[in-house]
Formats: C-alpha cells, sequence, structure tokens
C-alpha cells in the first residue's frame, strides 16, 4: 500500500494497493516499507489478496516478456515449456494455452500432473522420457538451462525461437533465434496478468506462505516443492 508519494505525475494515490517488481539494483531483502519508483508499481484491486498480488509480479512478466514480448508468440504455434510446474513455468504454461499455444510442459515425475492442469496437454519427464521424441517446436521457453538449454536449440523449427531465463543458451537453433532476458516491471502488463487471475484465467501458484520469522525455513526448505514462496512481513 501507499504510504507517501515523491514529485510529479505517478497514476498513484497515497493509500492504494499496488503490486510490482523493485529494480533489481534493489534487489534481495524483506521489509516493511521500500522506497521504489511508481513505475515499477500497478494497482492492486480490492478483490485480490497481497498474497497472490505479491506471487504474480516476477513469474506473470516474465512469462508474459518471454512469450510476448521476446518469443512473439503466435496462435496456433507449440511451445515446450521447461519446468512447467514451476514458478515462471505455470506462468507460461497458462499464457501460451490463453494465447491458442500448443503447450508440450517438461520437468520430473511428480510434476506431470500438476503441469497438466495448468494447461499442457503434453508433459515431458526429464529424467526417464526422451525430450528429442518431441519433434520439432516453434518456441523453447527454458527455465533450466544447461544440456536441456543445448538440446532444445535443436528442437527449434525453422524460424522458431529459443527464450532462455537463464544466461545464454549454450548452443543457437540452427535456422531461428535464441533470446535470453532479465525480466522488468510494467505496469501495463502488471495490470493484463492481474485481470487474468481475477477473471479466473490464470491461476497462481503459491506452494507456501510464511511469516518473517519463518523465512530463513522457508527460503530453505527440507524438501523441493516448485512454486512460489510468500513471506507476510506484516501479519
Ligand atoms: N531472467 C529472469 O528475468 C528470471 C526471472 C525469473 C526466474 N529466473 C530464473 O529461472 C529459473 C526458474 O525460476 P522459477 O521461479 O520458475 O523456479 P522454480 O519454481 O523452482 O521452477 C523450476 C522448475 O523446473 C524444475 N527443474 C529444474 N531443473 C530441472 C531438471 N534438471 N529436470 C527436471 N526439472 C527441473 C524444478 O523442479 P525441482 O523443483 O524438482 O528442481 C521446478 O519445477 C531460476 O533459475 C530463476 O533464477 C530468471
Amino acid at each position: 500500500m501507499i504510504t507517501a508519494l515523491g514529485y510529479g505525475t505517478t497514476g498513484l494515490s497515497v493509500g492504494q494497493r499496488v503490486f510490482g517488481l523493485a529494480d533489481w539494483y534493489r534487489d534481495g531483502t524483506l521489509a516493511e516499507y521500500v522506497a521504489m519508483e511508481a513505475r515499477n508499481l500497478a494497482p492492486l484491486p480490492g478483490d485480490v489478496d497481497f498474497t497472490v498480488g505479491a506471487s504474480l509480479p516476477i513469474s506473470g512478466l516474465t512469462a508474459w516478456q518471454g512469450l510476448f514480448q521476446h518469443g512473439r508468440l503466435q496462435a496456433g504455434q507449440s511451445v515446450l515449456v521447461h519446468g512447467a510446474a514451476g514458478a515462471v513455468g505455470s506462468m507460461v504454461t497458462q499464457l501460451a494455452r490463453l494465447g491458442g499455444a500448443y503447450v508440450i510442459g517438461t520437468g520430473r515425475s511428480a510434476d506431470r500432473q500438476k503441469a497438466l492442469e495448468f494447461g499442457a496437454r503434453e508433459f515431458v519427464d526429464l529424467e526417464n522420457d526422451v525430450l528429442e521424441d518431441i519433434g520439432g517446436v516453434d518456441l523453447v521457453f527454458d527455465v533450466i538451462g544447461g544440456d536441456i538449454g543445448k538440446r532444445s536449440a535443436r528442437l527449434i523449427r525453422a524460424g522458431g525461437m529459443l527464450v532462455s531465463i537463464v544466461g545464454p543458451s549454450e548452443a543457437r537453433p540452427a535456422d531461428g533465434l535464441a533470446v535470453d532476458f532479465v525480466v522488468e516491471s510494467d505496469r501495463a502488463q502488471l495490470s493484463e496478468i492481474v485481470q487474468r487471475v481475477r477473471d479466473g484465467r490464470l491461476r497462481t501458484n503459491i506452494r507456501n506462505i510464511a511469516t518473517l520469522d519463518e523465512a530463513v525455513a522457508a527460503f530453505n526448505p527440507t524438501k523441493r516443492i516448485s512454486g512460489k514462496t510468500i513471506i507476510r512481513v506484516r501479519p
């Protein structure tokens, strides 16, 4: 919630509920108050809880920018989404499906049901299935990198795109493009994303909500469960 505003036109008002993504040079802490640029914030509708609001910016914007801004996704295309049950992967899977794409998800065997529930039409268990058996795809969204990223470059059809969020891919598609990017805040995209959550088209993927006292343990879980961890700084 906005407690104070600086100078200039922000399009926001004191007392307004907001959500957003701080610039990376302000990254890496939990706080009750934070000074941040108004352009990084969007209004959070009254019927959306703050925990849901907190779960959307990084994974939602990354998915949106990777698919539509960098990936130039077209309806009818096929998309291979690595880590489809994860925080970013689950958003990519849903937004690609909403964009009219045919989605193939990947991950570990335990992730299969979750990935299919988020809208993947097929699932590749990266430990037990052969990734190359899927044939060619138009877009690969890579959240894993390394050998998986390298092998994925060979699956890209002519004119297709390899989108990585884990640094430059070690291999490039023979007849396509490879792009890697770091997510940035965007008020218009945040508003598009939260509207899809409000009308039920998009589901958030929260695995754990913890208090500030529980934060250290929450960020170091004994067993891996994919999805977002939310820390409630105020009870
Ligand atoms: N460039 C950017 O702007 C940007 C933005 C957001 C995130 N990222 C990066 O993207 C990556 C994913 O982020 P996230 O928040 O989506 O993480 P996450 O919730 O942990 O999702 C990753 C998913 O991929 C699965 N996975 C990882 N390695 C795998 C492997 N070798 N085989 C099978 N499944 C595998 C994970 O399963 P397990 O949990 O079982 O390992 C998990 O389900 C992180 O490295 C993060 O730093 C970059």
